[in-house]
């Protein structure tokens, strides 16, 4: 047995996972065991169904009964800063000035490898708790962070996607490298980690403001030579972050064009926010297949502006969705949704819970194209699961008294759950929360 194996066990609960979108397929989409059990063994889900038939048919097997709670897939963030986790909770500034005043001061720290590793153990611990067994980072400019960032994954055998932010202008002195320095390091990074375990790698140039035409075309350079690898940077956030952008480059014909015209764009690419979109933003969204993601907590706390899910929907743009810590306020992705479903509101927009829950597990897994790995339930998938607490709280415990439909359950799982909601989390079938790691 490597460190990693588990021996092969019974988990038995109510079990929900999707095998398409709720608001395509209605309930043909997902899959609901009153009485359910999983088989996981070496890492992964051996079988999903009902409990009485598996036992019997598993022999003798340790049981870990967690009813009456209720086990979906582990939750998927698609957007996170991993040396954000103390600019979480800074106050009173929109993007450029909290970015200049709190965020590139605390980036600065991650050089150091003994800070950057104290914050890689404690952040994955926090992930965990929240039921966040995936997240797609953007570490900070120093290769060290992405050093600390994989190494603590791996040791978790946690399926973590980053990269070393790239940046060469509009940053201080210590947070900025070079177009060279940000495609050796980025190359370097790759070849260490992409695909290493469940490591994967994303080419990261932080957005426009930061990088240099040079360096966008170092950063397209990468994305030729690791097709396997992803792109994340963030896209038309802020009415002030679209106006400087279209003063550097001015003969971009709007801000997704620096990205397009750098070679960045395809199924791969990954876009925070992309809330201010012109027509032909959305066209060429449309047409390259990239992913918009939506950080609701980060939108209404930086005051950027209401994420237009319909509009890109109607228009066969498949968006992700992600907390943004530490502009977004909540590690949990059940208070994401909370918060997506108040900024749809705001628009008219509706957001089901049985399509929110589709939406940070599959979604979000179709968004990186990983189905075939995790984000269900699905016999073969990597056994990253989350055992869900309906009355972790007196307040939820009092409402769910009057819940008689999932639909029910799962809102107000969504409305009123965080950390608390979360029972336990497994990661390769290994129970993370409760401390058995
Ligand atoms: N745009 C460029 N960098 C950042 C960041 O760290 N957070 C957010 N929310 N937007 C950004
Ligand atoms: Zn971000």
């Amino acid at each position: 047995m490597s460190d990693h194996d588990t021996p092969r066990k019974i988990l038995r609960a109510r079990l929900l996972s999707f095998r398409a979108d709720p608001a395509e397929a209605g309930d043909d989409a997902h899959d609901y065991v009153e009485d359910g059990a999983l088989i996981v063994s070496e890492g992964r889900i051996e079988a999903m169904g009902d409990y009485a038939t598996l036992a019997a048919r598993a022999g003798d097997l340790p049981v870990i009964d967690h009813r009456p709670h209720l086990i979906v897939p582990g939750f998927i963030d698609a957007h996170i800063h991993f040396p954000q986790v103390q600019v979480i909770a800074s106050w009173g500034a929109q993007l450029l000035d909290w970015l200049n005043n709190y965020t590139f001061p605390a980036e600065l720290g991650f050089s150091d490898p003994d800070h950057a590793r104290r914050m890689a153990s404690r952040f994955y611990d926090v992930l965990l708790a929240h039921g966040t067994t995936t997240a797609s980072a953007f570490c900070s400019v120093a290769p060290e962070s992405v050093e600390a960032y994989f190494a603590e994954a791996e040791r978790r055998n946690m399926a973590m996607i980053g990269g070393k932010v790239m940046m060469d202008r509009n940053a201080p002195e210590g947070l900025r490298d070079t177009a060279q320095q940000g495609y050796d390091e980025s190359r370097a990074l790759i070849e260490r980690w992409h695909g290493r375990g469940r490591a994967l790698y994303a080419i990261t140039p932080r957005f426009a403001i930061t990088s240099t035409p040079a360096q966008l075309a170092a950063a397209g350079a990468l994305v030729a030579e690791n097709p396997g690898c992803y792109m994340q940077t963030h896209l038309s956030e802020n009415r002030d972050e679209i106006a400087f952008t279209a003063e550097l480059y001015p003969e971009a014909r709007d801000y997704l064009d620096v990205y397009e015209s750098h070679g960045l764009l395809g199924p791969r690419a990954l876009l925070g926010h992309a809330i201010h979109l012109e027509p032909r933003e959305i066209d060429r969204l449309a047409e390259t297949r990239a992913h918009p993601v939506f950080c609701p907590t980060s939108n209404l706390f930086l005051g950027s502006g209401l994420f237009d899910d319909a509009g890109l929907r109607a228009r066969g743009i498949q968006s992700g969705i992600a907390t943004d810590v530490g502009a977004g306020t909540s590690y949990s992705m059940l208070a994401t949704l909370n918060e997506a479903y108040k900024v749809l509101q705001l628009q008219g927009q509706k957001l089901h819970p049985l399509r929110a829950f589709h939406w940070i597990t599959r979604g979000n897994a179709e968004t990186l194209g990983l189905t075939d790995r995790i984000g269900t339930l699905d016999p073969g998938s990597d056994a990253d699961v989350v055992v869900l607490d309906t009355r972790a709280t007196d307040a939820m415990a009092l409402r769910a008294e009057t819940a008689e439909t999932l639909a029910e359950e799962l809102f107000i799982l969504m409305t009123m759950g965080d950390d608390r909601a979360i029972h336990e989390t497994y990661v390769a079938g290994r129970a993370m929360k409760s401390g058995a790691r």
